[in-house]
Formats: structure tokens, C-alpha cells, sequence
């Protein structure tokens, strides 16, 4: 069997707000197993609980129930966050730096020496297709440019590990493309990626195997080409809003 390298055991998340008076489960009894070398998709609706997924796994916010282990270590172990790449769902940039000096003072907090710091953000503006811009201030950048930007920070440790919330949000088709391109690059090294989406043919050309929230609760997993023999990826399409609705459907049963 694969070696396991993200593990949850019933994983919930219960929000509170209004100051203690609402409960709000962000997300219920998630068992979920990836392995190593998998490339796995995130789906569902908003706020399905996709995000809240993600930060479980690096450890940014706190389980309510459950277990979860992440490259065999608990969720946010530095020894784990090493090994780790995180693009998140709005990433954030000081607009004042230029992308070249953003990757190097991210390569600093890495402890990655001046020579290789250097190099890497070289290959990397070069990956994401930024190195003409590279010595523009952030500030000016589109939003595109932005993702291209926080998808290049997010490997810049070479992490065996990729987390991506929505990597293809924002980008034009041609930076989907190359998207596309970098991650069959990834996985071709044996990286295991860990990523949300709402763009099912890019999640059906990519990945493995994909899992369904729906109102914080997993209520599909499963191998992609089991859905769309031979990369169709309506039936992709199909298949998610078919299961969105007959979870839904389940739901109001339940609650009328
Ligand atoms: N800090 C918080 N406090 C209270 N509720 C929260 C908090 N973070 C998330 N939620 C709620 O949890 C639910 C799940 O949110 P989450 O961000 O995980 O959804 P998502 O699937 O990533 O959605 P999207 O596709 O819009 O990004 C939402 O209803 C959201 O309002
Ligand atoms: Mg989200």
C-alpha cells in the first residue's frame, strides 16, 4: 500500500460566532486517506468547507473532533511545514516589493542560502511565466499575476507536499494552461497535491481522485477516470451537480 501522507480520522470544524452563541459546522467526520504521490481535488459548492479542509491540514486553525496527520507528524509540525507548499485562497503581498524580492525575502524565511534563493526565484518567475515582470512592484500587478505569484512562493521549498486553494482562480486561459502544465510537472516528480477547485476541467484532467463536500460533509470520494472514461469532463460536471443535488435533496428531507 502507498504510504499515507494525509490522514484524517473524523475531522470536524465547528465555527462559533456572535460571540459564543452560534455553532456553525464548518465540517463534520471527515476520514479521508491520500497517498503519496496522489493529486487529489477538493470540490464542492461555496461554503462547503473546502478552506476549512485546508487550514486543518496545515494546522492554522484547530480541530474540533478528530485526527489529523499530516506526512506522519500532527497538522502544523514545523518538521511537517517544511516539507510543505501553501498557496492560499487570497494570498497576500507587501505591494511595495518587486516579485523578485518577494521570493527572496520568502527564500529567507526558509533558510535557503543567498546563491539558492537567487536561482530558485529565477526558475520559478520563469515556471509561472513572471520573469518580465520580475523586477516590477507588486502593487501593479494583476490579479493573475498575483496567483502566478503565490503559486511560484508555494514551491519555492520544492515541498513534497503541495496545498493550493483554488491555484486556477483569476487566471486567464492561458495561465490555466500553464497551471495545468506545472502541476502534471509536479506530479511527474512524485509530488503529492492537495488542492481545491471549482473548475472541473482542470480537476478532471489532473487529478486522481477527487472528493465532494456538501454542507461540510464528504459525501463522495472517489478515482476520476471512474467518472469520465477517457477524459470527458462534462461528465465530471454531471456527476458533481447530480451528487450536489441528491445530497441536497436528502438534506431537506431531513430537515422538513
Ligand atoms: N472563521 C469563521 N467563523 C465563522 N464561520 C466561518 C469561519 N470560516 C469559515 N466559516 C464558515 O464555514 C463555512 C465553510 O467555509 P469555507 O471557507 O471552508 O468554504 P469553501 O468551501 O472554501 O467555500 P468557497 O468555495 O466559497 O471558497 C462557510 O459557511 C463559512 O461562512
Ligand atoms: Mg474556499
Amino acid at each position: 500500500m502507498t504510504q499515507a501522507v494525509i490522514e484524517t480520522v473524523n475531522l470536524g470544524k465547528v465555527h462559533f460566532s456572535n460571540f459564543l452563541r452560534k455553532r456553525f459546522q464548518a465540517l463534520d467526520q471527515l476520514s479521508l486517506t491520500i497517498g503519496k504521490g496522489e493529486t487529489f481535488g477538493l470540490l464542492g459548492l461555496n461554503g462547503a468547507g473546502k478552506t476549512t479542509t485546508l487550514k486543518l491540514l496545515l494546522g492554522l486553525l484547530r480541530p474540533t473532533t478528530g485526527e489529523v496527520k499530516v506526512l506522519g507528524y500532527d497538522a502544523g509540525h514545523v518538521k511537517a511545514l517544511a516539507r510543505v507548499g501553501f498557496l492560499p485562497e487570497a494570498p497576500y503581498f507587501y505591494s511595495y516589493l518587486s516579485a523578485q524580492e518577494f521570493l527572496d525575502f520568502s527564500g529567507r524565511l526558509f533558510a535557503l542560502p543567498e546563491k539558492q534563493r537567487k536561482e530558485r526565484a529565477k526558475e520559478l518567475l520563469e515556471l509561472v511565466g513572471l520573469t518580465d515582470a520580475a523586477k516590477r512592484p507588486i502593487g501593479k500587478f494583476s490579479k493573475g499575476m498575483m496567483q502566478r505569484l503565490g503559486i511560484a512562493q508555494s514551491l519555492l521549498n520544492d515541498p513534497e507536499l503541495i496545498f493550493w486553494d483554488e491555484p486556477t482562480s483569476g487566471l486567464d486561459p492561458i495561465g490555466r494552461r500553464d497551471v495545468r502544465t506545472i502541476l502534471h510537472r509536479l506530479k511527474s516528480e512524485g509530488k503529492t497535491i492537495f488542492f481545491n477547485s471549482h473548475l472541473l476541467p482542470d480537476v478532471s484532467e489532473v487529478c486522481d481522485r477527487i472528493g465532494i463536500l456538501n454542507r461540510g460533509r464528504l459525501i463522495y470520494q472517489g478515482k476520476v477516470s471512474d467518472i469520465t472514461a477517457g477524459g470527458n469532463y462534462l461528465k465530471l460536471e454531471d456527476f458533481f451537480l447530480s451528487t450536489i443535488q441528491e445530497a441536497e435533496a436528502n438534506h431537506k428531507k431531513g430537515s422538513s
